[in-house]
């Protein structure tokens, strides 16, 4: 994934005269994108804020629409048909997330809400039960406030302190200083896979080694990496892994904690309610198995089953051919936007995918982000849920360009374009 610098010219690169078998067909996936089909403001929609939100393709909405119109019902103990269908498709999506992922029983896969909600899943059951007076909980200085906050709250109660692992100005992870900071305290290392503002890969195979060998389970949270790159849960051997739906091409709503079962087995539930029991009286109750032990109350039926059509979906894509393609156009949008006079970007590590953060001269991110939103391109200026990040930068905000396997280097040449237009605009 590394971004290797390509010459930038205004004229298509090779890689879009390359034979239609040897690459992949982004105008045959964009068809799939009812969104993407209208014009806004009066110009062709150019969504480039896809590390927020992704676009649903057909199969998603016709998956939704299915189940509400012909298979709606209420899962687990129904006795009737819609009940014992509704029940066989959630449980089928739960594989297909087994797959995805490559966990090794279903039982390991969770629903929940999305990423926010796993990681506080985690913090709230392991975290309360293993962290006490003087821990230590590691995270790096990159992650979203979803792999902060938790941790600052458990670290608040139990009197433990929170530690941060530093960065490279490119944005790279120190390694050497990540593992100076693994010690007897620590009882968890929770980490992003992909970083929302940068775009950095972190090289997490190393790092849960490093953790491992002092027998510290780690956390990842993989909001930002699973719609672009094969995640194998047990090659990297992670303990926890936490994913959105709704950056994966599926709907808001549901996600995914996939924990070890033995860690699993191991942790209180994290909210009581029905079917997370496997019997109740005034007196005792005893939990369900898993991973019902963690599904209190009725879950997003329709959109995890949903998430299954989504997945099957990007699979059958193949995820390394989304992949390449996302790859190549961050390279190309790289080399792009860092020749415009006056744009410095935020995030150069080596190893990055399907982020482009900027900031330009002179001109704050909101302004950048107005005035291509009048000329259709979506993009996202803000601190990304990340203030630590931007203050280790020293800027409030950045511009962020994000990238879904839909976008073409035509809509990057449009990005291009339009912030020529805000450099005119406040020229
Ligand atoms: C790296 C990362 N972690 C966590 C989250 C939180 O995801 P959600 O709001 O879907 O729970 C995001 C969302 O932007 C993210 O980018």
């Amino acid at each position: 994934m590394t971004t290797a610098a390509k010459k930038f010219t205004s004229e298509s690169p090779a890689s879009e005269a390359r034979t239609p078998e040897h690459r992949f067909d982004v105008e045959k996936a964009r068809r799939d994108f009812p969104i993407l089909q209208q014009t806004i403001r009066g110009k062709p929609l150019v969504y480039l804020d896809n590390a927020a939100t992704s676009q649903k393709p057909q199969v998603v909405i016709d998956t939704l629409t299915r189940y509400y119109e012909r298979g709606n019902a209420n899962i687990h103990r129904g006795v009737h048909y819609l009940s014992e269908n509704a029940t066989k498709e959630h449980e089928a999506a739960r594989r297909t997330v087994q797959g995805f992922l490559n966990a090794a029983s279903e039982t390991e896969i969770i629903f929940v809400r999305g990423t926010t909600e796993a990681i506080n899943l985690v913090a709230q059951t392991y975290g309360r039960t293993q962290v006490g007076p003087g821990d230590e909980v590691l995270i790096t200085g990159m992650e979203h406030h979803s792999n902060i906050v938790p941790w600052q709250i458990l670290c608040g109660e139990k009197q433990a302190r929170l530690r941060v692992a530093p960065f490279s100005d490119n944005g790279e992870l120190l390694l050497d200083e990540f593992a100076n900071l693994l010690g007897p305290r620590t009882k968890l290392v929770a980490v992003t896979h992909v970083s929302n503002a940068l775009g950095t890969i972190i090289p997490l195979k190393l790092l849960i080694e490093k953790a491992h060998r002092l027998n510290i389970p780690v956390l990842v949270d993989g909001a930002q990496a699973v719609p672009h790159m094969k995640v194998d849960v047990q090659s990297l051997d992670c303990d926890f892994y936490a994913f959105s739906g709704h950056k994966l091409y599926a709907t808001t709503g549901i996600g995914v904690l996939y924990g070890k079962s033995a860690l699993l087995d191991r942790m209180p539930p994290y909210q009581g309610g029905g079917d997370m029991i496997s019997s109740v009286t005034f007196e005792k109750t005893l939990y369900n198995k898993l991973p019902y032990k963690f599904e209190a109350g009725t879950p997003d039926i329709a959109g995890a089953i949903a998430l299954g059509a989504a997945i099957q979906y990007l699979t059958g894509l193949g995820i390394e051919n989304v992949a390449a393609h996302e790859h190549e156009l961050l390279a190309y949008a790289t080399e792009a936007v860092s020749a415009i006079p006056g744009v410095h970007l935020i995030g150069t590590a080596k190893d990055r995918a399907a982020v482009l953060s900027f900031v330009m001269e002179g001109i704050h991110p909101h302004d950048i982000g107005t005035i291509l939103d009048q000329e259709g391109i979506a993009i996202r200026t803000g601190h990304h849920c990340a203030q630590p990040l931007m203050e280790r930068f020293g800027v409030p905000a950045t511009a962020r360009a994000s990238f879904g396997m839909y976008n073409t280097h035509g809509e990057v040449r449009a990005l291009v374009k339009g912030l020529h237009r805000v450099q005119e605009v406040f020229a």
